[in-house]
């Protein structure tokens, strides 16, 4: 079995946060999002991995994961490009495949309980495509399931009248029957080539199509809104690890991480579940509110911070209240002391302030 992980993708709806990276090396407490859907793979026996690259930075992509072996998987690289479509990510990895049957999983998803289960019925069932479905409260936003009775029938992509409620999740299992179809399909009305079409054809084909419904969380990290979703849903089954020093009279209440070399100052309160990263240092007076992730040497000198991904080496240094945030490496907020008086903003290209 063979894993191929999505790592393309233009990423607009993320931006600005994905001009210096691609969404899928966005941190959820403090881990990039596709290093679980790769130790989610591995933890379900894949060691062969394939991670597609997309124009985003792709070079970020491999000093991260480098050739897998700190993950203990073997990883090749594909370069894709321009983001044309799923099932054209997937056309680009055919040799790669072979003869094997693997699981193609988007980048930017996560599900609670992994794909090892589901996997296991994908062998079994010996379906040529077993898709995973959840019923969500909007589906106009998503692949949409069709079916007549129990029969799976088709996929309709961001319908306007949904007719289901089952959204088509990000990981698919296929045996590399799913080539034979790949030639046939043409670019939609978006121009991408759809993997959704590739399964209609599959299905119309009478190839064997399985489906399966996601029990516990899944989340697409498409928007900043379901990035801070996904950080309270990782953040809720935090295993606490304190690593770093706690100094006397700081207040660690509930299921916190303090990470190698973080300092928390005497005074400062932190309510889980949340995470402070590797040499970051928490001042005296400041208070952590619950779903916050602090990433790398961050230094929060005054202020209070909650439902919040402050990333690495950030600087929070004002009198006042942070929250809903996410906020990209190396930036700073300060109070204006100086004349005139004010809110003081200088800001990249589509950044976002509420005040
Ligand atoms: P999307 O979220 O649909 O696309 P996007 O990343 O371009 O985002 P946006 O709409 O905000 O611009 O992609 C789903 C996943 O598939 C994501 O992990 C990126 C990946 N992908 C590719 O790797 N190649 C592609 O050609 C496309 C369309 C997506």
């Amino acid at each position: 079995m063979k894993g191929i992980i999505l790592h393309g993708g233009a990423g607009t709806r993320l931006r600005p946060l994905t001009f210096s990276g691609p969404k899928q090396l966005i941190p959820i407490a403090n881990k990039p999002i596709s290093q679980y859907v790769l130790e989610d793979l591995r933890d379900a026996g894949v060691r062969d991995v394939a991670i597609v690259l997309g124009e985003t930075f792709p070079e970020l992509v491999q000093q991260h994961y480098g050739d897998g072996s700190r993950f203990d998987v073997s990883i090749t690289y594909i370069f894709q490009g321009k983001p044309l479509g799923i099932a054209h990510a997937l056309s680009l990895c055919r040799d790669f495949v072979g003869g094997d049957s693997f699981i193609l999983y988007l980048g930017d998803n996560l599900l609670q309980h992994g794909v090892r289960g589901y996997l296991e019925r994908f062998v079994r069932e010996d379906f040529d495509v077993q898709v995973l479905l959840k019923a969500v409260d909007d589906p106009t936003k998503f692949g949409v399931a069709r079916f007549e009775g129990e029969r799976l029938v088709g996929f309709v992509e961001k319908p306007k009248v949904p007719p289901s409620k089952y959204a088509l999740v990000g990981v698919y299992f296929f045996k590399p029957t799913v080539f034979d179809v790949l030639g046939d399909l043409k670019p939609s009305w978006r121009g991408e080539l759809e993997i959704t079409d590739a399964i209609q054809l599959l299905l119309d084909k009478g190839y064997k199509v399985g489906y399966d419904f996601v029990t516990g969380w899944w989340k697409d990290t498409g928007t900043p809104d379901d990035i801070l979703d996904a950080n309270r849903l990782v953040l809720d089954e935090l295993n606490p690890e304190i690593k770093g020093f706690i100094e006397n009279n700081a207040s660690i209440q509930g299921r916190v991480s303090i990470e190698a070399n973080a300092i928390v100052k005497h005074g400062s309160i932190i309510r889980g579940p949340s995470i402070i990263g590797e040499n970051s240092i928490i001042e005296s007076g400041v208070y952590i509110g619950p779903y916050t992730s602090i990433g790398k040497h961050t230094i929060v000198k005054r202020g209070e911070i909650e439902n919040s991904i402050i990333m690495d080496y950030c600087l929070i240094d004002v009198n006042d209240r942070i929250v809903d945030s996410l906020i990209a490496p190396y930036s700073i907020i300060a109070s204006n002391t100086g004349k005139p008086m004010g809110k003081r903003f200088i800001l990249g290209e589509r950044s976002h302030v509420e005040i």
